[in-house]
């Protein structure tokens, strides 16, 4: 029985030091938003029943090797012991209730963590092979409503967001550590739509990754995600606007950035997915069917429009996405070309 009352002892005191450690060390990023200190709260659970757990195996364990271990001149067997009604009840039925319990809180959990606010604000996001893009919804002061889209997640503090998740070609998955949020996006329109609702509480950058293989360039997909005031985000919001009000070289670049082109195409003559945009414009390439084309004006718009027609010598057809000619406007496309003409 003395055993019994020392592995307690050791077992309640291990538990303690291992729990208050599990729940204190940085093992997470911060917590940026509402959801995220609920799903918080119930790791701190299970941290503690891991600490518990642990202790009253690694005790047990610890315990009969040093205590009942085999002395010098001991020759004999050890006691002989049968099965345990009692205790074989007791480790059955105490686990058994533990697990369901877990089941009513985290169902809590998930209620809490989708629980609706009339007042959401709906973004809605797309994800390609690979960028993200992130479209808002701007009222103007005469009531009209026209989207915006950005490359930057810039979401206002202490205000639920409704991300609407839509794919371009396969599957990703949205997730930013510091909202503890994590869902598919899929591919299929409007029915495969997924919703993720985040209220975010803590200013500060953050980064969107994609959390499902989809490819060669899944590894850098990733895309800034910037918690600000309220005040400052309506700011911000009005002042981004479908139309751009730069030159026709310095919109292109912001499209070709905004709609994930720099991604493959680099600028600076390397190759890194497609054809690199340095000295293209004018240039002469080298078609995989063996034919030669001057890069025009024309040749930079289907290329843009309908990608696998002419596809270059030495890169595959159908890694280019093919819908950029229900994405981009007339204007947007003309002013990508006009970018790349000027990187000669
Ligand atoms: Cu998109 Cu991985």
């Amino acid at each position: 029985m003395i055993h019994i009352v020392i592995v307690a002892v050791l077992v309640i005191i291990s538990t303690l030091a291992l729990g208050l450690f599990l729940t204190n060390a940085p093992l997470t990023q911060v917590q940026a938003s509402q959801q995220a200190q609920i799903v918080d709260g119930l790791m701190d659970i299970h941290w503690w029943f891991i600490a518990f757990f642990t202790s009253l195996i690694v005790v047990f364990i610890l315990y009969s090797i040093i205590v009942f271990r085999r002395r010098k001149g001991e020759r004999g067997d050890g006691v002989y012991m049968t099965g345990n009604h009692q205790l074989e009840i007791l480790w059955t039925v105490i686990p058994v209730g533990i697990v369901l319990w877990f089941a009513v809180i985290g169902g809590q959990t998930l209620a809490d963590v989708e629980r609706r606010d009339p007042q959401a604000m709906t973004v809605n996001v797309y994800a390609a092979q690979w960028n993200w893009r992130f479209e808002y919804n701007l009222t103007t002061a005469d009531g009209t409503v026209t989207a915006v889209t950005s490359d930057t997640l810039v979401l206002p503090k202490n205000r639920q967001v409704v991300l609407r998740l839509h794919s371009d070609d396969v599957i990703h998955s949205f997730f930013v550590p510091e909202f503890r949020l994590k869902q598919d996006v899929l591919p299929g329109g409007e029915d495969f739509v997924r919703e993720l609702r985040i209220t975010p509480s803590q200013n500060g950058t953050y980064k969107v990754r994609c959390a499902e293989i989809c490819g060669r360039g899944h590894w850098s997909m990733q895309a800034q995600v910037q918690v600000v005031d309220g005040s400052e985000f309506d700011t911000w919001l009005a002042e981004q606007s479908a139309e751009c009000s730069l030159g026709d070289e310095e919109c292109g670049q912001r499209w070709a950035d905004t709609y994930g082109c720099l991604a493959c195409h680099s600028l600076d003559g390397t190759t890194v997915i497609g054809p690199t945009w340095q000295g293209l414009f004018g240039s002469q390439v080298d078609l995989a069917d063996g034919t030669t084309v001057n890069a025009d004006e024309a040749y930079l718009r289907d290329s843009i429009l309908e990608p696998n027609a002419q596809v270059v010598a030495g890169f595959q057809p159908g890694i280019m996405p093919q819908n950029f000619a229900n994405i981009l406007s007339e204007d947007q496309i003309n002013q990508v070309i006009a970018f790349i003409s000027s990187l000669q």
